[in-house]
């Protein structure tokens, strides 16, 4: 028997944790702000639910439009001045952003201590390390999906198709921190079918609709589809959901799986980032 991931239904367990430790606290409430340069309509429909969730958990929520034509230096000081306010605890800047603004500059300058998306360098860098406070929001909610239904990490072979800063490359850490053996594919790689086939954990995060085939999985593999493709048919995964269905003990749907896991995260990181920033101010 596959098992499919009801991913809507463990998000809400998610929140429901972070809206219990919301309610336990006595100061302040956490507070988002989410940040969104032009007007990419799939990041428009992203951060709507992103809000939506956070008041539903009670955390505040503020979201800053700007125009497309926004300058970076305004960008930029736009968000020194969010790190400086005391009633932010995480921030966080939409990607894409619209040609002529740097990602990497924008990652530099949010404060890492409110970097709910784990962009800034130092956050990066521990997060190579191995010592990450917050972690990458999708990537997080992989392994969260995996630890929730007991698919042993330790000593696996796992195989990450993309090696995106977003998702591929943090996923491919944290497998690497929980013992699995790691490979990651992307778009030069030969015999991309066979190395899938080695996989009892396979990820896919290309963006590539339908990429992989049912006859890329092994018998009995964990299958993660991290693939948000919108066709005129509608939101459709990296992988054949209805050919790698017969080969997986388990497998994430699209839409329904990964995606509402990530707003479920992201709830986390603030709260976390949130009890952090609280914590050093009282012992400063
Ligand atoms: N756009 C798509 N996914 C993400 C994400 O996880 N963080 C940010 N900032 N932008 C995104």
């Amino acid at each position: 028997m596959t098992t499919v991931i009801d991913g809507q239904k463990l998000a809400l367990e998610i929140r429901s944790e972070v809206a219990e430790r919301v309610g336990r606290l006595r100061s302040r409430t956490p507070k988002l702000v989410v940040v969104i340069v032009g007007d990419d309509a799939a990041s428009r429909i992203y951060i709507r639910g992103k809000r939506r969730a956070c008041e539903r958990a009670g955390l505040v929520s503020e979201q800053i439009d700007l125009p497309a034509e926004t300058a970076e230096s305004e960008l930029l000081s736009r968000i020194f001045a969010l790190n400086r306010d005391p009633e932010v605890h995480g921030i966080l800047v939409q990607l894409p952003l619209p040609p002529g603004l740097d990602p990497y500059a924008v990652a530099r300058a949010i404060d890492p201590a409110k970097d709910v998306d784990c962009l800034h360098p130092e956050n990066v860098g521990r997060l190579v390390q191995g010592n990450a406070h917050i972690k990458p929001c999708t990537a997080a909610g992989v392994i969260e999906i995996l630890d929730r239904h007991d698919v042993p990490i330790e000593g696996s072979r796992a195989v990450v198709i993309g090696r995106s800063e977003i998702v591929g490359k943090p996923l491919a850490l944290l497998l690497l921190h929980r013992h699995a053996t790691v490979t990651v594919c992307h778009s030069r790689t030969r015999d991309l079918p066979e190395i899938a086939r080695s996989a009892e954990i396979l990820i896919a995060a290309v963006g590539r609709p339908r990429m992989v085939e049912g006859s890329w999985i092994k018998d009995g593999a964990a299958v993660i589809d991290v693939g948000q493709n919108r066709l005129e048919e509608g939101l459709v995964g990296d992988v054949d959901f209805d050919a790698a269905v017969a080969r997986a003990s388990l497998i994430t749907p699209v839409p329904g799986g990964v995606g509402p896991l990530t707003i479920a995260m992201l709830l986390r990181n603030t709260i976390e980032a949130y009890e952090q920033i609280e914590s050093a101010a009282r012992s400063a």
